[in-house]
């Protein structure tokens, strides 16, 4: 499917638990362009999973207004353009690597054939196709989560939202993952958003990074990352790249900022 944009006007989300009231996000807006990768920082609890999930169309905001393209959050979810990375790959263990990635279309569209010829296209761009016919007990935790990437692929969404998706991983194995993200991005043009903790993470990936604060959780600052593509293992030590980092760090821990 093409890749679309979403735009979400005055978002807010409350729950009620056991008789109280907890405002997450607050008169929240955002515009996310098609084919971009977009990453949401922010401290622990801040609200980002919320927003990723109303940004989807999984979770229905209090307030507010969430486009996916020119339809509906809702739509889209029907029209199953929404996929979805979370941090746990959540695969079926008693299915193949291939069977998993195909998985979720099959359930979806009934196609085996299809479904199976899109995981196989998927897994080589996860670079997976090699470990096909392996169960998920016999897998990495780096390649379960190239699995969960490819299931998400193969159902050819026109946004890829993914939740920490590294988080559990080795910081070698997430430096890896982060090279393939990059380029699966570069191959495929969808528009990606991504929640993470992780600053390097964000400047690495994104064309902007949104950061966020907490209580009520907020938008505090949108910065594009004007470091150039392809990045690699070299970016990190470009000028910018560090410059980037500093800023999103005096965002996160402003302590160390009046510290400095
Ligand atoms: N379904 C829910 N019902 C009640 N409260 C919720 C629900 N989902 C989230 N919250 C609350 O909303 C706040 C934000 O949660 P959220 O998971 O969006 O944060 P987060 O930024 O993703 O945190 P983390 O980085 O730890 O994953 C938390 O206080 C959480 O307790
Ligand atoms: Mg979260």
């Amino acid at each position: 499917m093409a890749a679309v944009g979403i735009t979400a006007r005055g978002v807010a989300m409350t729950f009620r638990t056991r008789g109280q009231t907890n405002t997450v996000l607050e008169s929240l807006d955002i515009r996310i362009a098609p084919s971009s990768f977009v990453s949401l920082l922010g401290p622990s609890g801040c609200g980002k999973s919320t927003l990723l999930k109303i940004l989807g169309g999984i979770m229905k905001p209090s307030a507010g207004e969430v486009r996916i393209g020119d339809e509906s959050a809702q739509d889209a979810v029907r029209n199953r353009e929404i996929g979805l990375v979370l941090q746990r790959p959540a695969l079926l263990p008693w299915k193949t690597a291939r069977q998993n990635a195909a998985h979720l279309r099959m359930l979806a569209k009934g196609d085996k054939k299809a479904s199976l010829a899109a995981a196989d296209e998927a897994l080589e761009l996860v670079g997976l196709a090699h470990a096909a016919d392996k169960l998920p007990h016999e897998l990495s935790g780096g390649m379960a989560q190239r699995v969960s990437i490819a299931r998400a692929l193969a159902m050819d969404p026109s946004i890829l939202l993914m939740d920490e998706p590294f988080g559990a991983l080795d910081a070698i194995t997430r430096d890896a993952m982060n090279e393939s993200l990059a380029q699966i991005w570069a191959a495929t043009g969808k528009t990606i958003v991504f929640v993470t903790h992780s600053i390097s993470e964000a400047v690495f990936l994104s064309d902007v990074v949104h950061v966020m604060s907490a209580n009520p959780g907020r938008i505090v600052e949108s910065i594009e990352v004007d470091v150039p593509f392809p990045r690699t293992e070299a970016s990190f030590e470009l000028p910018e790249f560090v410059a980037y980092s500093n800023r999103l760090r005096e965002w996160l821990h402003p302590s160390e900022r009046k510290a400095a």
